[in-house]
C-alpha cells in the first residue's frame, strides 16, 4: 500500500474543535450520508487502514481520530516517545479518501476542571486491566468522549486489541451511546506477527523471536478446540515463550469470548489472549477458540 499520496488523492480535511467536528458530521447526515469513525492514536500502519476500509463499506463518510490519550497511559509508561508521525498518517489516509481527520488537543480532550472517568467494571478487570489498572478507564473516558463529540453512526475496532473492542462495547450498551460498534480481524505481518504501532521499538532480534506468541496462542486454542488439557497447554506456552526469548508473560490464558471469564474448557466460543514481554516492549495479541 503506497503512502504518498497520488495527486488526485486529496489530502483529509484535519479539524482540531469539537464544535467543527460536529458542524462536518452534521453536514454529512443532512445529505443523508452514513458516518464510520476509526479512533486511533496515530502512527498508522496496515491495521489501521483495515480499519478504514471496513468503514468505508459501512459508511458513505470515514472520519479518522488522532489523539495519543495520555489518560490511558501511567506514569512510567510510554506516553512521551510513543510514536508520532501526523504528516505520514494524513498521506496514508488520503490513499483511502479518508473526509475528515479529527486532531484535538489535550486541552480540547480535558480542559481545565475536567473530573470524570468512565470504568468499567466485569470485563475490564482481568488480563490487561489487571496489569495496567489505569489502562481501561483512561481508554473507556476517552472513547466515551471521541464518541460522543462525534456523533458516527458506527465505529470501528481492531480485534486486536479483543478486550479494548469488548469494554467499549459495554461502554456504549450501558451509556445508551447511539453508534455502533464493530471489531474488524487483526492485520498480521506475513509471519503472524500482529500489526501494532509499538512494534518500531523491536530490535530485529527481538523481532525475530515476536512471532512466537501468535504461535503459542494458536497451539493453546487447537488444544482447547479438540477438547484437550487447557491448564498443561498454558503452562507449556509460557515455558515455550521464555525458550524462544521472551521475558515475563503478563498472561496466557483461554477466556469466554463475551465475558473474558477464565474457562478450561469450551462450552461456548472462547478467545486465547497473551500478553508478554520482549526486552521493554509489551506484546498483546489474541485468536479465537
Ligand atoms: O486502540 C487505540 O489506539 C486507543 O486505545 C484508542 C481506542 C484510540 C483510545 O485512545
Amino acid at each position: 500500500m503506497s503512502v504518498v499520496p497520488a495527486r488526485s488523492e486529496a489530502m483529509p480535511r484535519v479539524v482540531h474543535s469539537v464544535v467543527t467536528l460536529r458542524k462536518a458530521v452534521a453536514a454529512f447526515h443532512a445529505k443523508g450520508e452514513r458516518v464510520a469513525v476509526v479512533p486511533t492514536m496515530g502512527a498508522l500502519h496496515d491495521g489501521h487502514l483495515a480499519l478504514v476500509e471496513a468503514g468505508r463499506r459501512e459508511a458513505e463518510r470515514i472520519v479518522v481520530t488522532i489523539f495519543v490519550n495520555p489518560s490511558q497511559f501511567a506514569p512510567s509508561e510510554d506516553f512521551s516517545r510513543y510514536p508520532r508521525d501526523f504528516d505520514g498518517d494524513l498521506a496514508k489516509l488520503a490513499g483511502l479518501r479518508t473526509d475528515l481527520v479529527f486532531a484535538p488537543d489535550v486541552g480540547t480532550m480535558y480542559p481545565k476542571g475536567f473530573a470524570t472517568r468512565v470504568t468499567v467494571s466485569g470485563v475490564s478487570e482481568g488480563l490487561c486491566g489487571a496489569m495496567r489498572p489505569h489502562f481501561f478507564g483512561g481508554v473507556a473516558t476517552v472513547v466515551t468522549k471521541l464518541l460522543n463529540q462525534c456523533g458516527a453512526d458506527v465505529a470501528m475496532f481492531g480485534e486486536k486489541d479483543y478486550q479494548q473492542l469488548l469494554v467499549v462495547k459495554r461502554l456504549a450498551a450501558d451509556l445508551d451511546i447511539p453508534t455502533r460498534i464493530t471489531g474488524v480481524p487483526t492485520v498480521r505481518e506475513a509471519d503472524g506477527v500482529a500489526m501494532s504501532s509499538r512494534n518500531v521499538y523491536l530490535t530485529p532480534e527481538q523481532r525475530r523471536v515476536a512471532p512466537e506468541l501468535f504461535a503459542t496462542l494458536n497451539r493453546v486454542a487447537a488444544i482447547a478446540c479438540a477438547g484437550g488439557n487447557v491448564a498443561t497447554a498454558i503452562t507449556e506456552g509460557i515455558a515455550s515463550l521464555g525458550k524462544a526469548g521472551f521475558g515475563p508473560v503478563d498472561y496466557l490464558a483461554l477466556c469466554d469470548a463475551e465475558s473474558l471469564v477464565p474457562v478450561v474448557r469450551l462450552d461456548r466460543p472462547g478467545r486465547v489472549l497473551g500478553a508478554a514481554w520482549l526486552g521493554g516492549t509489551r506484546l498483546i495479541d489474541n485468536v479465537p477458540a
